[in-house]
């Protein structure tokens, strides 16, 4: 039968509200999750084992395991442990910035270690240390060779999002499938969704090219 718009507009606000929370959760993520990950970076990184051992098994945890098992992990166990209640924003936040500090590990270690040794016994050599080193003369470097995969990694965020309706976070995906439960229709919901992840992720993979030129 015909398209409806009617289920669209009924909805439209719900699903702005939803979209707000969309975007809420993955810059919470991302930035919960780059700060862990800076963590988890210089640990897998070290030549001490007792932090390169549980820094690689944390990585290994988290990238070998499903996002989505997590998320039922983190808001079925983790959260109502530590807050006495469950809170589905908190879970979600949580999970995907757990999960994406595994992902952000790797992107650091792998932008640092891209650096030439060279360079870091050179700055050596002219009587820096070793930390000296590493904040003036590598990561000035490696983060404009980060930003891509950083960029790329917020992206896989906001998409992955949407597993975290199945927790009843209120956010995009979450009230698209509300409205399609309720009027038992398919391609009015998930076609407007799908509409609206790619305006986001669009837009943002413009906004980074522009960093990416700047740099
Ligand atoms: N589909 C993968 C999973 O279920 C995605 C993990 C999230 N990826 C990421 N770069 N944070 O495990």
């Amino acid at each position: 039968s015909d398209f409806n718009f009617h289920i669209i507009q009924e909805y439209f606000s719900l699903f702005m509200r939803g979209t707000l929370y969309t975007i809420e959760i993955s810059i919470g993520g991302i930035i919960l999750g780059s700060l862990l990950g800076l963590i988890i970076a210089f640990g897998s990184m070290s030549h001490r084992w007792y932090l390169r051992l549980p820094t690689q098994g944390y990585i290994h945890l988290f990238r070998g395991t499903p996002l989505l098992l997590q998320i039922f992990i983190v808001h079925f166990g983790v959260v109502p442990q530590l807050l006495g209640h469950s809170d589905p924003i908190v879970a979600a936040v949580m999970a995907l910035a757990l999960n994406s500090a595994a992902y952000t590990a790797e992107i650091y270690r792998a932008g640092i270690q891209s650096i030439d040794k060279g360079q870091t016994e050179a700055a050596l050599s002219l009587g820096m240390t070793r930390g000296q080193a590493m904040r003036s003369i590598i990561l000035p470097q490696a983060i404009k060779r980060m930003i891509p995969a950083f960029g790329n990694e917020f992206i896989v965020l906001i998409k992955d999002s949407s597993l975290v309706a199945i927790i009843a976070a209120p956010e995009l995906m979450y009230w698209v499938r509300s409205s399609a439960a309720q009027y038992g229709r398919v391609w009015e919901p998930y076609l407007f969704a799908a509409l609206v992840y790619l305006v986001l992720t669009y837009s943002l993979s413009k906004v980074l090219k522009l960093v990416e030129r700047k740099m």
